[in-house]
C-alpha cells in the first residue's frame, strides 16, 4: 500500500484525477480494449469527477471507451431521487463526459430479485474482464463502499444493512433526519473492489483520520474494511493532511519519502 500525502483536498483530488487519466491513456495507446473503472459517491470523489470533466472537454482524455461500474446505491430509494447514486454520477460525471450510455452500470437498487441483480452485476464485471482500476471513497469507519465493520474481506456484491453511524453521517443528505435515510443497500463487496488490477482511494478531512489510522497502522481486519487494501498488490491511498492527522509520525514520514524516491 502506499500514501500520496497532498496538503488539501484539492491537490488530492488533481493527483487522482490525472493519474486515472494517465491509465486510461496509456491503455488506450497500446490496446483496443476498454478501460474497465470503477466509481464511487459521496462527497470526496467530487473534486476529482470536476477534473475529469474538465479534462475530457479539453480533449486531455476520452470516456468513450471506458466501461464504469458503481460501486453501490441505496435499496428502494427511486432512481430519480436527488440523493440516489444515479442521480449523483450523472449530476457530478456522466452528464458532462463522453461516456456512452451503454457502458454505465449502476446497481438497482429497486430491481425485483435483488439478489439476481447482485449475481448479475459481478458476472458483467468479469465479462467485462475485470476492474483496471477501482476509484473509492471511505466512511467515517474505514468502509469501502458501504461493507460495513465485519464484512466479510472475501464479499461480493450483495444487499448489506447499514449502520446507525453511516445512516446518522449521510442524513446530512436527507433533510438531517436520519429515517429517510434507507436502511440498506446494494454493494460490490470488498473482495469485487480488490479484484481490480489497482485500487485508489480518496480519504480527505479529519473526520477520515480514525479511518486512516486503522487502514494504515491497523491490522487486516473485517473491522475496517478498507484494510483489506493491506493484502493488495497495488493500492494506493490518496489523503490530505488533516487525514493523515492521527499517524504515527514515522509512518508519516516513511510515505513520504517513498513518494519522494519512488515519484508519482
Ligand atoms: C457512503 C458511500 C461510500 C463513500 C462514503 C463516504 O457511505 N457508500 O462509497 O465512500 O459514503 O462519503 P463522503 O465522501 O461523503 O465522506
Amino acid at each position: 500500500m502506499r500514501l500520496i500525502i497532498r496538503d488539501d483536498s484539492k491537490a488530492g483530488s488533481l493527483w487522482a484525477a490525472h493519474h486515472i487519466a494517465r491509465k486510461i491513456n496509456e491503455k488506450a495507446a497500446v490496446s483496443d480494449k476498454p478501460f474497465i473503472l470503477g466509481l464511487c459517491t459521496g462527497s470526496t470523489p467530487i473534486e476529482t469527477y470536476a477534473e475529469l470533466i474538465r479534462m475530457v472537454k479539453a480533449g486531455e482524455v476520452s470516456f468513450k471507451n471506458v466501461i464504469s461500474f458503481n460501486m453501490d446505491e441505496y435499496v428502494g430509494l427511486p432512481e430519480s431521487h436527488p440523493e440516489s447514486y444515479h442521480s449523483f454520477m450523472h449530476k457530478y460525471l456522466f452528464d458532462h463526459i463522453d461516456e456512452p450510455a451503454e457502458n454505465i452500470h449502476i446497481l438497482n437498487g429497486n430491481a425485483p430479485d435483488l439478489k439476481a441483480e447482485c449475481e448479475n452485476y459481478e458476472k458483467a464485471i468479469e465479462e467485462a474482464g475485470g476492474f483496471d482500476l477501482f476509484l473509492g471513497g471511505i466512511g467515517e469507519d474505514g468502509h469501502i463502499a458501504f461493507n460495513e465493520p465485519f464484512s466479510s474481506l472475501q464479499s461480493r456484491t450483495r444487499v448489506v444493512t447499514l449502520t446507525y453511524d453511516t445512516r446518522v453521517v449521510n442524513s446530512r443528505f436527507f433533510d438531517n433526519d436520519v429515517n429517510q435515510v434507507p436502511k440498506q443497500a446494494l454493494s460490490v463487496g470488498v473482495a469485487t473492489v480488490l479484484g481490480a488490477k489497482e485500487v485508489v482511494i480518496l480519504a480527505f478531512g479529519s473526520k477520515k483520520a480514525r479511518a486512516i489510522k486503522d487502514a494504515v497502522e491497523g491490522p487486516y481486519s473485517h473491522y475496517c474494511t478498507v484494510s483489506g487494501l493491506q493484502a493488495h498488490p497495488d493500492g494506493t491511498i490518496v489523503c490530505d493532511e488533516l487525514s493523515v492527522g492521527e499517524l504515527k509520525v514515522n509512518s508519516y514520514r516513511y510515505f513520504k519519502a517513498v513518494e519522494e524516491a519512488e515519484g508519482e
